[in-house]
């Protein structure tokens, strides 16, 4: 298990604002995970609380877990295990655990860590009310104002993730989430709408809808909307400048998805596709229900009606029985297709799913071989990807300051740095750009005449 250190305890404790509560929040996870934690620390600000950087400052403690791997379960029960020096020196301090390592797992967890106050699952906001009491007040179905936190500062958000289907239906063969998350539930296209809504006139000039199957959405709502009709809704919102929308199966992504995708103008050209490998017997025993071929279909399409689109990817290596064979037409799709970003993992059983059942018998080595080859392939695919934007004029959103350089996305979800004075975020700037690596680029602002920048405000 990973060793994970709280910050420095200070020399003493004291109280900086006396009278103020605050709150501290620890996240590790899927997107949905932040958006969840960002509803919390939105529903803790109407409360009356204030973000603490640091642990030792918090009046409660909020810890937001993830199981989708053994890493991240042991990084989640380490900062967990963590807490307990906290809660010796300071008793009053309130800690709530929730995520994915909750779900079903409630007194078993509660077993081992006693100085826990309260376990509650996936979006049961409403179980922080025994901490916090003065939610009581709160309508928590309609909080949904994300925040950043820089430096102790919290600002309103330029992009911001909108789950739009909770749950999961699939059951492929390693993952947990299906266990720890659900049946898939989708919120009503209203809802999402007034929540864009809300979230545009708070400044978020983005948003990303979320699910783990988000192109499935819609199909247990009354005259069974789907992602295309919701998106063609969101399009309307006025303000809302770019949309997105996270994780798509590709036996759901539709001509129709498509054609949405190309045909409106604020939803950015930017595909993530999980395939999880490039071998059709592997995928047979991932329970996947699609093939390579099919897959590879689907791309072509999407490169048909969607020219220039990015497309991002994730894999997993070392599944059980996968041979050097079966690893290798992973690698040669991967070098076919030619992916923007790729997210590797080793495969890790997962205790309940039905590929735990099985030998985990590919060595651990050779998975770290496995993960590290398909690293360096896509290092090199990422860098000629990013090389053709070198001499061309991107449009970035600037979502923030990163290490004294101004941080933005394309619509194709690349980042870009670049550097300059005054302040840029929520601004949508022209980039020209002058230096491609595997995983960013560097540009400048387009300037106009003296050094007056060139900014597309909206
Ligand atoms: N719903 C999405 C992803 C869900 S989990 C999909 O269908 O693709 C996010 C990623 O974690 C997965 O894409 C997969 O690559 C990885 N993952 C899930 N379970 C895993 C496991 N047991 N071992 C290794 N990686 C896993
Ligand atoms: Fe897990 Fe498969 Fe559902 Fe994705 S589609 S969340 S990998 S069960
Ligand atoms: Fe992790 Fe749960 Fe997301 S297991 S990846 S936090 S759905």
């Amino acid at each position: 298990m990973q060793l994970i250190q709280l910050q420095p305890a200070p020399a003493s404790i004291v109280d900086a604002v006396p009278g103020v509560k605050r709150f501290h929040i620890w996240t590790i996870g899927c997107q949905m995970n932040e958006a969840e934690s960002a509803k919390a620390a939105a529903l803790l600000r109407q409360a009356g609380y204030v973000p603490a950087v640091r642990e030792w400052d918090a009046d409660i403690v909020i810890v937001n877990t993830c199981v989708v791997r053994q890493q991240a379960e042991d990084k989640a029960l380490g900062y967990i295990g963590a807490l307990a020096r906290l809660k010796r020196r300071r008793p009053d301090v309130r800690i709530a655990v929730t995520g994915c390592l909750v779900t079903g797992q409630e007194r078993r967890l509660a077993e081992r860590f006693p100085w826990v106050d309260l376990w509650y699952g996936p979006s049961e906001f409403e179980r922080l009310v025994s901490l916090v009491p003065e939610l009581a007040d709160v309508d928590i179905d309609l909080v949904e104002l994300p925040h950043y936190y820089d430096e102790g500062q919290a600002d309103p958000e330029v992009t911001a993730f909108v789950p739009v289907i909770y749950g999961c239906n699939f059951v492929c063969s390693y993952c947990i989430v299906p266990y720890r998350r659900g049946r898939e539930r989708s919120r009503p296209v209203e809802q999402v709408v007034a929540e864009v809504e809300k979230l545009a006139a708070r400044g978020v000039r983005e948003v990303t809808l979320l699910g783990q199957t988000v192109n499935a959405y819609g199909h247990d709502l009354p005259g069974q909307p789907d992602l295309a009709d919701l998106l063609e809704r969101v399009h309307d919102v006025p303000g809302i400048e770019r949309i997105r929308f996270l994780t798509s199966h590709p036996k759901y992504f539709s001509d129709k998805l498509i054609r949405a995708v190309a045909d409106l103008p604020k939803v950015c050209e930017h595909v993530n596709l999980p395939v999880q490998s490039g071998d059709n017997e592997v995928l047979r025993r991932m329970r996947r229900h699609y093939t390579v071929e099919e897959y590879r279909e689907r791309i072509a399409r999407i490169r048909e009606l969607i020219p220039d689109v990015t497309l991002s990817t994730d894999i997993i290596v070392g599944f059980p029985g996968e041979t050097e064979e079966q690893f290798l037409n992973t690698y040669r799709l991967l070098e076919e297709i030619r992916f923007d970003k790729v997210h590797v993992a080793m495969y890790s059983p997962r205790p309940g799913t039905l590929s735990a059942r099985w030998p985990d018998d590919v060595p651990r080595e050779e998975k770290r071989r496995r993960h590290r080859a398909v690293e360096q392939l896509q290092e090199r695919i990422a860098r000629e990807r990013n090389e053709r934007y070198v001499g061309r004029t991107v449009e970035i959103l600037v979502d923030g300051l990163a290490r004294g350089r101004w941080r933005g996305r394309t619509r194709g979800n690349t980042l870009v740095f670049f550097e300059a004075p005054g302040d840029w975020r929520g601004r949508f700037v022209e980039v020209r750009v002058t230096q491609a690596s595997p995983w960013y680029l560097l540009g400048e602002p387009v300037t106009v005449g003296a050094a007056e920048p060139a900014i597309l405000t909206r």
